[in-house]
């Protein structure tokens, strides 16, 4: 694997883009000071150019290179949770692209959790922007093997750290503004942020329709991972209670319908549907394996996607979340 870090280094300094992994899922690299790189970064994921994207370094001494202030709210959440599954929004430091930032004054900030990654950001000795390595609004990638089928030969290299360990997205904190605020719920969570800022979020960090906190930062901070429409497989997906769940199968089934079907704990022991998933009970597990699942639920050539309500624990939210936005019209 050393030698394919180097490679992949060499790639990235040649402006070239290089999938890697990280314990939430995949990224999709580019040379985050240079702005060609940058360029084929957004094209290849069909990403607009409003939407910002996350810079990852190895230690917490390059936070200045980025960022203007590293304030000690930042810092105490960073030396508790870095490396790991949280960005950190905060005041943009002046030379950093706008493609990085979206045009915004505000840059995200993350050390990943993954022996590879961690590699390869200390051989490439800088930061690597890499948004999740799928292309815009789809699932992001939790397999090498994922990445490489949805890109072919654009990616210049693939590394492969096998799958990944907590397989949704970093939380998102933004520190740019007066008050904390959460713009994208994850594996680490909001009681957990909580304890270190040794305060509790003011609202409206109450869950929301769309299942996350806010969708704007304390400055009108965009974070457009949150877009009501996002993380979607290609066959319609329903978030439903247990009741109506089994209700819409008989439903479909009148109507000559295929629906695959994934709930939390219980499975009937017949039913009408072409597959049925049982995520395990703990959300650390089912959040490992959900898109994992999803991927394999959307290749059924199914007419839709039926899914049970998460529960309602706190320990939930970012799998709610993600479930509401891929159930979502866009
Ligand atoms: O776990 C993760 O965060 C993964 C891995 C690869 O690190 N990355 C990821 O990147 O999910 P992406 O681009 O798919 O989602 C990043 C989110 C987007 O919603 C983006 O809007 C938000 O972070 N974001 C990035 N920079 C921001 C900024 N300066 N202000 C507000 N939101 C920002
Ligand atoms: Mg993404």
């Amino acid at each position: 694997m050393s030698d394919e870090i180097k490679v992949a280094a060499e790639c990235l300094r040649r402006g070239e883009l290089v999938a890697f992994p990280t314990e939430t899922v995949y990224g999709l690299g580019a040379d985050a000071a240079n702005p060609d790189a940058l360029a084929r970064l957004f094209k290849l994921k069909g990403r607009p150019g409003d939407h910002p994207v996350i810079v990852h370094v190895a230690t917490i001494d390059e936070i200045l290179r980025w960022a203007a202030e590293f304030p000690d709210v930042a810092r105490a959440l960073a030396e508790e949770f870095w490396p790991g599954p949280l960005t950190l929004i905060l005041k943009k430091a002046p030379d950093v692209l706008p493609q990085v930032t979206g045009g915004q004054d505000t840059i995200g900030l993350r050390i990943p959790n993954h022996p590879v990654a961690l590699a390869l950001l200390e051989e490439f000795k800088s930061g690597i922007a890499a948004p999740s390595a799928n292309r815009f609004g789809k699932l992001s990638p939790t397999l090498a093997e994922h990445v490489r089928a949805e890109f072919k030969d654009e990616v210049a290299h693939v590394l492969d750290g096998g799958p990944c360990r907590v397989g949704l997205e970093s939380t998102i904190v933004d520190l740019s503004g007066a008050e904390p605020r959460i713009l994208r719920p994850g594996m680490i969570l909001k009681e957990q942020i909580e304890k270190v800022l040794g305060k509790t979020f003011l609202p409206p960090h109450v869950e929301s329709e769309g299942g996350t906190y806010c969708a704007k930062g304390a400055t009108g901070t965009r974070a457009p991972g949150t877009l009501k429409s996002h993380y979607a497989p290609r066959t319609p997906l329903k978030v439903l209670p247990f009741a109506d769940l089994l209700k819409e199968i008989g439903a479909s089934k009148e109507a000559g319908k295929k629906v695959a079907v994934m709930t939390f704990a219980e499975k009937p022991d017949t039913h009408d549907a072409v597959s049925w998933t049982v995520l395990p009970p703990d959300p650390e597990s089912c959040a490992r394996i959900l898109y994992l699942r999803l991927r394999e639920m959307d290749s059924l050539g199914a007419d839709g996607i039926l899914v049970e309500q998460p529960p309602q624990a706190s320990s939930f939210l970012a799998i709610r979340d993600r479930l509401t936005r891929a159930g979502a019209e866009s």
